[in-house]
């Protein structure tokens, strides 16, 4: 026998059978600041604990190990100068240390230092991989704790900072394990570009462009002029005798591009809606990079597929040929040569959105260009189309083969 119990709205499959729904709501909130100084001892940020107060308990700081290597007398300094008791785990930054092991280690170092529920949270210093290893620890241990992140590369300062979720690699799956637990702070100095490396300059630009092509026309036009020149002074300000504005336009590139992250993801923190224009250049580039490793960094595959999609969103007439040659252009000025081999092998890509289709759960929802600074979201792209990207972004490689040999025939 079945009935219904007007308290609630269970069906209770038989008399004897009880139900309690419980609902909750969760609100989040959590903030990113740029703060010039970060490490001068006379900065407070640093030492501040999310929802006020201060703490004489000892604090885990989580070091990444370049940035031990390139600032951790700074660091210590820091921290002496400011009479705080901290103990620094040291961890190495780089995708093949993103493991469950390396995120059980934050965990015991937290069991040693002592880490309280709420008042001592740890603080990790570093590149998206060792922020994204403290994420994963910080969410598991006792069952979730704030922590503070300080990314230190271009592509943690623009991505990593905005963003809800941390993830371990795990079973050969990129981000197989982790949760949506954002630190309550993360605290951004562009200084630390300094020492960061060309390529992973280069890389980090791969988000910015795409930013810039799904919502930020006026970011794009930034790239344009200023993109080359941004690398090449690692985002820093104008030395003495330099009448660039590189600082100033430094600030404004790192600004939209977390202020438009920050926009897209709010309404949709968790992703349960699956149309994301942040998606966009991430939709055939996993499986391309993934292929390609570890020749391809991430945000040069996200360039190239930015391209790709904006050759099939040509092809349709979503966007003029002219804007096509200015996103190709700006590619190639960043650095980011919009071709490799595997993103011509049909069979490859059309396996790449195979695989986007079930991360999107069943549908396409491809985003693609309807203009520079603006998306649609496409579920009807054919096999036929995916074919003459390829065919285009071949054009593009051997294009690029030409000009090398031309200039190394010049030199
Ligand atoms: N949580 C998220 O939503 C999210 C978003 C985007 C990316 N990610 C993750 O971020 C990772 C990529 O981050 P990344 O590009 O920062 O790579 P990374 O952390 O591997 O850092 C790149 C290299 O730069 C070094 N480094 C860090 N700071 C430096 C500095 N100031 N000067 C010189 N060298 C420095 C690191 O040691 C490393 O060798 C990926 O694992 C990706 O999955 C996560
Ligand atoms: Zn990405």
């Amino acid at each position: 026998m079945r009935h219904i119990l007007h308290k609630g709205e269970f069906v209770y499959p038989s008399p004897r059978t009880q139900g309690w729904r419980v609902k909750a709501q969760l609100d989040v909130e959590y903030e990113v600041i740029e703060t010039p100084g970060l490490l001068d001892p006379d900065n407070p940020e640093l030492l501040a604990v999310p929802g006020g107060g201060s703490t004489t308990d000892t604090r885990l700081i989580i070091l990444d190990h370049a940035v031990d290597e390139l600032y951790g007398t700074r660091i210590r300094s820091y921290f002496a100068e400011n009479s705080a008791t901290v103990e620094y785990l040291t961890l190495p930054g780089s995708e093949e240390y993103k493991s469950i092991d390396r995120a059980l280690e934050v965990v015991n170092k937290l069991n040693e230092v002592g880490t309280n529920r709420l008042s001592n949270p740890p603080i990790v210093i570093g590149g998206g991989v060792v922020a994204d290893v403290v994420g994963v620890a910080a969410s598991l241990y006792r069952r979730g704790i704030p922590f503070i992140r300080v990314p230190t590369t271009l592509l943690s300062q623009v991505d990593v900072s905005v963003a809800a979720k941390s993830g371990v690699n795990y079973g050969g799956y990129r981000n197989r394990l982790g949760s949506y637990t954002p630190p309550p702070r993360t605290l951004i100095d562009r200084e630390f570009l300094a020492t960061v490396p060309d390529r992973q300059l280069r890389n980090g630009m791969g988000e910015i462009f795409k930013m810039a092509l799904i919502k930020d026309q006026r970011l794009f036009e930034l790239l344009e002029e200023h993109g080359a020149e941004l690398i090449q002074h690692r985002f820093q300000d104008p030395t003495p005798g330099y009448d660039g504005l590189t600082g100033t336009i430094a600030d404004e590139v790192i600004g939209r591009s977390i202020a438009g992250m920050a926009e897209e993801l709010e309404p949709n923190l968790w992703e349960k809606n699956l149309q994301r224009s942040v998606d966009y250049g991430h939709s055939f580039s996993p499986l391309v990079e993934m292929r390609a490793s570890p020749e391809l960094l991430h945000g040069e595959a996200v360039a190239m597929d930015c391209v790709f999609s904006a050759i099939i969103a040509a092809h349709r007439g979503l966007i003029s040929g002219a804007d096509l040659d200015r996103i190709i252009a700006v590619a190639r000025r960043l650095g980011l040569e919009p071709s490799h081999p595997l993103f011509s092998d049909v069979a490859l890509v059309s396996e790449a959105l195979a695989d986007t289709i079930r991360h999107r759960n069943g549908q396409q929802n491809l985003p693609i260009l309807t203009g520079i600074g603006a998306v649609c979201f496409l579920n009807d792209v054919t096999e036929g189309e995916i074919a003459q990207a390829c065919d285009g972004m071949g054009r593009l490689l051997a294009s690029h083969a030409d000009d090398h040999a031309q200039s190394v025939g010049a030199s």
